[in-house]
């Protein structure tokens, strides 16, 4: 099983960016987490990263041919692009959304998230932690809908 992991714009520059709000690890620290991760889950990982729109939604078609389940950053994306949004909603398999950072402690502007809704489940400000949760999860639901909300149905149906 693979799972792709999609970062957007300005992701590539962990370690210098702003680093009192994002840390110091890096792109490649983050890389270095999905792989690890994955090798414990068994599963294989494509890690990527772009400041391109356009790529991003060829990554994401792919996505939806290929039938991949897919963590996705989309960065400053998140808050207004209905274009990514569009080809997450059109995914085959489950997203989950991800933020280094906790959005909701920020600015009023970042609380707002276009691609949530398209989403299975959100995790923000765990860090690259958050990356490792969300392969944990994709991992274990690969046979569910894009949208099933895993978690929460677990805990009302132990058969899931
Ligand atoms: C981010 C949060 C976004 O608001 C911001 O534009 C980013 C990174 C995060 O990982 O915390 O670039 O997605």
């Amino acid at each position: 099983m693979k799972i792709l992991v999609l970062n957007g714009p300005n992701i590539g520059r962990l370690g210098t960016r702003e680093p009192d709000v994002y840390g110091y690890a890096t792109y490649d620290d983050l890389i270095d987490v999905c792989q690890k991760a994955a090798s414990k889950l068994n599963v294989s990982v494509d890690v990527r990263q772009t400041d391109t729109e356009g790529r991003m939604l060829a990554w994401l078609h792919e996505a939806t041919d290929e039938r991949y389940p897919v963590v996705l950053n989309p960065a400053a994306w998140t808050h207004y692009s209905i274009a990514v949004r569009d080809a997450c909603a059109a995914l085959s398999a489950p997203l989950v959304e991800i933020h280094l950072t906790n959005v909701h402690t920020r600015e009023e502007f970042r609380r707002m998230s276009v691609i949530s809704p398209v989403a299975a489940g959100v995790i923000c400000g765990l860090g690259l932690a958050g990356y490792e949760l969300a392969l944990q999860w994709l991992a274990t639901v690969k046979q569910r809908e894009p949208r099933e909300h895993g978690g929460v149905l677990s805990l009302v149906d132990p058969s899931n």
